[in-house]
């Protein structure tokens, strides 16, 4: 018998138990005194009304979420509804009304202090990134700013990751379309990070389950006790082995750069410092010894990759296979891109000029945001919504992002894609900079809302853009038989749908 299975499996019994026991001191706890009796005027939906009902609908939301979600949505549209998340309530806010409430309230609704419950981030990325988290500031200015000055490196990396992964053969073949493309898109955002670092396998192959195991271990704290976590974290969590792995890659390469850094600064002696996320995290980090350590710089990075690769691949994925069901948007994107790349050549200005592409992508991430709710928040104080609704400190709330997308309110044929919808309307005078991918709004939450809304989109939508037009310049393409038409209204990419690449005729 293997010892340490046994061990592992006693561990997870005891876990179990110590769940479980937790569950019942909860609601038993309940019936004296409940921190939430003040959510009571918001009505609940999906809560059978017999005793410990609270957790049965919490169990169907787990299952159920997205369904539970729409009709709550339909029921409840632009009012205020509850749903049970393992242990609390989550309050759904819908309509350009409460929406706006949500934009406006960032000081007091935190989206941190949300992140840490739904993410419990204290444990699955580090006290320290929850507390300092000194790359926000980086991606929102110097990687946007320098999305030009990086176009032509990104375009190599494509064009190299592709050629070695999705070769172009006369006859056509078939590739797994998220092991495929996911290491892709994580590869050409990584030669952006860390330099040509990016094309190890193990490399890529470590950030990419870091991103799983951040959600995955995730769910299980959330519904560990609380005062288990540390210990839990501690025993089973990923953070630290992932860490320690993430830094033998990266410690050669961090160590030389924090050296050159506290020697010459900004300015190397030949000029040639690389131009990457490692120069701008230290120029962020000057004058802030905690930032600057290879341990904290490691952590950092895989943080972004947390944030980057995933959703980045989510949406190229879902683009391909929305595009692979309307092949015939293929031709007018094939046109747009040769007549703007013919005047502009590859740089940042013609991706901005991509108005059809812009539209095409806009509108598969406004039919598959990455979530059914999106832009979750927690009160950091009692808060009050213009309609009069109140909640109390530490509620838990969100926007029902995907049903928000689907309602035929602001969209005519929510469910029907369209592809140009957004270039019509940039046909209009006075309307040609509205209406793009990158700019968020009451109705196109795809990259959230406010303060907080992604500060990587524009990076995100340039290098969605530019993987597009290499395939589209590249390949003719298409989803294998049996995949159809409606998986371009999946909350999720088809992880496990197959695409057909040949080279293009
Ligand atoms: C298509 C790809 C992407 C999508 C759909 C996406 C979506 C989002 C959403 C919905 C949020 C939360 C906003 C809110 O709650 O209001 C967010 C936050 C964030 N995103 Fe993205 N994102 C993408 C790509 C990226 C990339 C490439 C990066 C980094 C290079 C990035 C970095 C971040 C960071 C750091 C935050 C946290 C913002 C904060 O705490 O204020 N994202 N993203
Ligand atoms: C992710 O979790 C799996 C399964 O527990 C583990 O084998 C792997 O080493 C972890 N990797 C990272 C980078 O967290
Ligand atoms: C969306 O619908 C709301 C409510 O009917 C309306 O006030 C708003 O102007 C609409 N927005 C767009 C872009 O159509
Ligand atoms: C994803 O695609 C596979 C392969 O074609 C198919 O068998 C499966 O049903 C699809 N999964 C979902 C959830 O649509």
């Amino acid at each position: 018998m293997d010892s340490s299975a046994d061990t592992g499996r006693v561990s997870t019994a005891i876990l179990t138990a110590a769940v479980l026991l937790g569950f019942a001191v909860l609601q038993i706890s309940r019936q004296f005194f409940d921190p939430h009796s003040s959510l009571d005027a918001i009505p609940s939906f999906g809560i059978p009304s017999y005793p410990f009902g609270f957790y049965v609908g919490s169990w169907n939301f787990i299952r159920n979420g997205r369904a539970i979600l729409k009709q709550g949505y339909l029921k409840y549209r632009g009012q205020p509804f509850k749903v049970a998340l393992a242990n609390q309530w989550l309050v759904l806010l819908s309509g350009q009304r409460l929406i706006e409430d949500v934009r406006k309230a960032d000081d007091s609704l935190s989206f941190a202090d949300a992140a840490k419950v739904m993410f419990q981030t204290e444990y699955t990325i580090g006290y320290e990134q929850l507390h300092d988290p000194f790359q926000m500031n980086v991606i929102r200015t110097a990687l946007t700013r320098n999305i030009a000055a990086c176009f032509p490196v990104i375009r190599e990396e494509i064009a190299a990751a592709f050629k070695d992964l999705i070769p172009a053969k006369d006859e056509w073949i078939c590739v797994p379309a998220m092991k495929t493309i996911l290491p892709i898109v994580t590869r050409v955002s990584n030669r952006v990070f860390i330099g040509l670092l990016c094309r190890d396998p193990d490399y890529i192959k470590l950030t990419t389950q870091y991103t799983l195991n951040v959600s995955s271990n995730a769910q299980w704290l959330h519904v560990t006790p609380s005062f288990l976590r540390p210990l839990a974290a501690r025993l089973f969590g990923h953070l630290e082995p992932a860490t320690r792995a993430a830094m033998k890659h990266l410690r050669p390469i961090l160590q030389h750069r924090i050296a050159m850094d506290d020697k010459y600064g900004p300015d190397w002696p030949e000029g040639d410092r690389p131009n990457d996320m490692i120069s701008w995290l230290l120029d962020e980090a000057r004058g802030h010894p905690t930032r600057r350590t290879v341990r904290r710089l490691t952590r950092t990075l895989l943080n972004i990759n947390f944030a980057a690769s995933h959703t980045t691949t989510h949406g190229i994925l879902h683009a391909l296979y929305t595009l692979a069901a309307n092949l015939e948007c293929v031709q007018p994107l094939r046109e747009e891109l040769e007549s703007v790349v013919a005047a502009e050549g590859w740089t940042k200005q013609a991706m901005d000029q991509l108005v059809k592409m812009d539209s095409f992508l806009k509108e598969s991430s406004q039919t598959a945001p990455t979530g059914a709710i999106g832009s979750v928040r927690m009160a950091t104080k009692d808060f009050s919504f213009s309609d009069g609704t109140m909640v109390p400190a530490g509620t838990l709330l969100a926007v029902p992002v995907f049903a928000e997308h689907h309602d035929e309110v602001n969209y005519s044929n929510a469910e029907v894609f369209d592809p140009f919808r957004f270039s019509r309307m940039r046909e209009q005078d006075g309307e040609e900079n509205k209406h793009q991918m990158v700019t968020p709004t009451l109705e196109y939450l795809s990259f959230g809302l406010g303060r907080h809304a992604c500060p990587g989109r524009f990076f995100a939508v340039n290098e969605q853009k530019l993987i597009l037009s290499h395939i589209i310049m590249t390949y003719d393409f298409k989803l294998r038989d049996g995949v159809d038409e409606w998986i371009a209204v999946l909350i999720k990419a088809n992880t496990t749908a197959q695409l057909m690449f040949r080279k293009r005729r």
